[in-house]
């Protein structure tokens, strides 16, 4: 999500964005539905891998997913239509990121993928009310060594994060634990984009900055459920939205990275609602 709450309009009300609350599970049946929305997410990843290929259109990618998440798991795409406020409604139902996009990269029947593309695929569902955000990467053919580092470096700097995830914990022991394994390896962390809060609401309080100071910031409380959802550059950190006012690129076209969880504060430590099955110890 955009970093900054936007002023918007509505019949010419100069509003503000609507308020927002720190997300939290307060019951049993809300964790439930909670880690059904996110399972549901983790499936449509798990799905669409199979789909990624040469010659195939990150619109096709889009039309596979939608029918998915609609037909098969009865669910409601959350991007669809979606507006933050200011850009106009987002209209795809999942966000698919080629390259130099850093992320809400719009499927497209022009975006036919390449050997050596690296891609992220983002998908939120929302299941009974509740919203499971996850996005994961995929290479295309044989990517590049740089390709595979910087996708390999972020999926680290995700689980850095989610490491640093307990109740007494603070935002900025977050950012610290992704901020430095992403320049440790030489890559840069992006700053306008963060992760946030999540439940009923797709994007909510608290915002989950990817840089930060450890032992800085607001402590994380027990069923507190947010996104972690690092951006990490191979280049510079700068990036610029284009003129259809989602698609954020770096500015100097090197590649970006990013996965993404949505995960549930513990008293020991993070429960992750959209782990895949990949991801589970054997
Ligand atoms: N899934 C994105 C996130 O992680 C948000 C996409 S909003 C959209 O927060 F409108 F671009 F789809
Ligand atoms: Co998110
Ligand atoms: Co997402």
């Amino acid at each position: 999500m955009p970093r900054s709450g936007a002023l918007y309009t509505i019949n010419g009300l100069l509003l503000e964005q609507a308020k927002k609350m720190v997300a939290r599970v307060e019951t049993e049946d809300e964790i439930a539905k909670m880690r059904a929305a996110g399972q549901l997410a983790a499936s449509v990843l798990e799905m669409i891998g199979d789909h990624v290929a040469v010659g195939v259109t990150t619109d096709q990618l889009n039309t596979i997913c939608h029918n998915f998440i609609v037909d098969d798991l009865q669910c409601v795409p959350a991007p669809l239509n979606y507006t933050n406020g200011s850009a106009p409604p987002f209209p795809k139902s999942i966000c698919t990121s080629v390259n130099h996009v850093v992320c809400h990269g719009i499927p497209s029947e022009k975006k036919a993928l390449k050997s050596g593309d690296i891609l992220n695929i983002d998908v939120t569902v929302i299941k009974d009310g509740f919203h499971g955000d996850t996005s994961k990467m995929f290479a295309v053919g044989k990517p590049s060594v740089l390709a595979e580092r910087l996708i390999r470096v972020t999926q680290e700097c995700l689980y850095r994060g989610i490491e640093a995830v307990r109740a007494g914990a603070t935002l900025g022991d977050i950012g610290h634990a992704i901020q430095t394994h992403a320049e440790e390896n030489n890559f840069s962390v992006v700053r306008e984009f963060c992760g946030h809060g999540i439940g009923r609401t797709f994007h909510d309080e608290p915002q989950i900055l990817h840089y930060g100071r450890a032992n800085t910031g607001p402590k994380l409380e027990e069923g507190m459920t947010f996104t972690i959802e690092p951006m990490i550059n191979a280049g510079k950190r700068n990036v610029k939205i284009l003129p259809d006012q989602w698609t954020v690129v770096t500015k100097d076209h090197k590649l970006s990275a990013q996965w993404e969880h949505t995960i549930m504060v513990t008293s020991r430590g993070a429960e992750i609602f959209t782990r895949r099955g990949e991801e589970r110890p054997s």
